[in-house]
């Protein structure tokens, strides 16, 4: 299969970092293509842990390639850290990493902005990471973006970046935000292009050119379905398309060109930031799944909230992205409980509703439709094989893939590459 993609079917953080780098193995190239630095997964090698928030997760397998596509808003400082960190491993990035000119760059002024923003909202604030990704994609969108095709030509990024910085300066000004010094922002961007220049090559060719050649590809979703632009509950969202249809746009490669869509589903909920959350929990349950679970954010290290699994809202993110396989993770969580609950739909004012029905007023009101089932308590975190999960635990599995009409590939029991129980 050449192009494969991985995609998270919740609100994010469902483990796709451990799972991309599994499938990566096979990779000629691994691709990242929407969203930015408000992504962050962690990739375990031997004793060592490294934690990445741009930089596509299979760089460390020898032949894989890294492509951060046209999709992709891009933090120059934040690139340039991992790639100093991936210097130290002694890996040469040169003819592995490629940053294509489309990508729109994350400027001072974005990451200024997106706080100003949220502070302004104060107690109706998004829980935005922060990392001036809407601010980002806003001036792509309205023809203000530079991007790292402006980075090639110094005289003319100066002009525009001058323009632009003066422009939010007045904005920052009105929030009563210290505007942003514009020469020494300039000073440290050109110290910034000089490092990125090696790098820059646009994916089009690459991807379309490994396609006709039967190269392995991996796309790698950043985020989940549940936060995409228009999916989402908006405005709670992140400002990128994290449907697979986000590939296309986001990297150049045609979307009949992706062999296989593989959704991966933590066998709970969680979220960090705002917004409705239908199934969420509160309390010593929810406290108790998240330190088991380690549910703090990678980027902000914010604790995430908990609920229980909403196949309702994963229905619609297998039907939205053509899931036909997917990946749970995190089942060994769940171990110890006396029970557990998956939600089968939501009902409002006495009628069934489903997720797409909803706007962000809708969900905050539905009642989950819970099916109830029976815990198990045996530790499943050294198990491999479905058969020796405890039965509890398989009854649990195979009501998921027959409610969502979808293959297992397998289910991750533990953080370890090789802790998975095949199916
Ligand atoms: P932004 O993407 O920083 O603008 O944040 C918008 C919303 O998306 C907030 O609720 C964030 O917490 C959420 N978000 C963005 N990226 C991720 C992610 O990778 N995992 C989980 N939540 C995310």
């Amino acid at each position: 299969m050449p192009a494969n993609s991985v995609i998270g079917l919740q609100w994010g953080d469902e483990g796709k970092g451990k799972i991309v780098d599994l499938l990566a193995r096979n990779a000629d190239y691994v691709v990242r293509y929407h969203g930015g630095n408000n992504a962050g997964h962690t990739v375990v090698l031997g004793n060592k842990r490294f934690f990445f928030r741009l930089t596509p997760s299979g760089i460390f397998h020898k032949k894989t390639k890294a492509i951060i596509a046209n999709g992709v808003v891009l933090d120059p400082e934040v690139l340039i850290t991992e790639m100093d960190i991936l210097k130290k491993e002694g890996l040469n990035l040169k003819n592995k990493l490629f940053i294509s000119p489309r990508c729109h760059l994350i400027l001072p002024y974005h990451k200024e902005l997106d706080i100003a923003y949220e502070n302004a909202r104060g107690k109706n604030k998004l829980g935005t990471t922060r990392r001036g990704i809407g601010p980002a994609y806003s001036d792509k969108v309205s023809y203000n973006g530079i991007r790292v095709y402006d980075l090639l030509d110094w005289n003319s990024f100066t002009v525009l970046f001058r323009f632009q910085a003066k422009i939010k300066n007045k904005i920052l000004k009105t929030f009563g935000v210290k505007p942003i010094n514009i020469d020494s922002a300039l000073t440290l961007l050109k110290k910034q292009r000089t490092r990125l220049l090696p790098f820059i090559k646009d994916s089009f060719e690459i991807l379309n050119d490994a396609v006709s050649k039967k190269k392995n590809i991996l796309f790698e979703g950043a985020h989940g379905i549940m936060l995409d632009l228009d999916w989402s509950p908006y405005p709670f969202a992140t400002a990128s398309n994290t449907v697979i249809g986000g590939i296309n746009t986001g990297s150049g490669l045609p979307v009949k060109s992706i062999d296989s869509v593989i959704g991966i589903v933590k066998a709970f909920t969680s979220r960090v930031g705002e917004g409705p959350l239908p199934t969420e929990l509160h309390g010593r349950l929810a406290d108790a799944i998240r330190e088991r679970g380690a549910e703090y954010g990678t980027t902000t290290g914010r604790p995430r909230r908990i609920g229980w699994l909403d196949l309702e809202s994963v229905r619609f993110s297998c039907k939205i992205n053509n899931v036909a396989e997917i990946v749970i993770t995190k089942l060994d969580i769940l171990s110890g409980l006396l029970e557990l609950k998956i939600c089968t739909g939501y009902m409002l004012n006495g009628k069934f509703v489903h997720y797409a029905d909803c706007g962000y007023k809708e969900l905050a009101k539905v009642k989950p439709v819970y099916r109830t089932f029976p815990g198990w308590i045996e530790d499943i975190s050294e198990i491999r094989k479905f058969s020796s999960l405890p039965k509890e635990c398989r009854n649990y599995l195979n009501f998921i893939k027959k409610f969502l009409g979808v293959k297992i590939k397998f289910v991750s029991v533990g953080a370890e590459r090789n802790a998975n129980v095949k199916m």
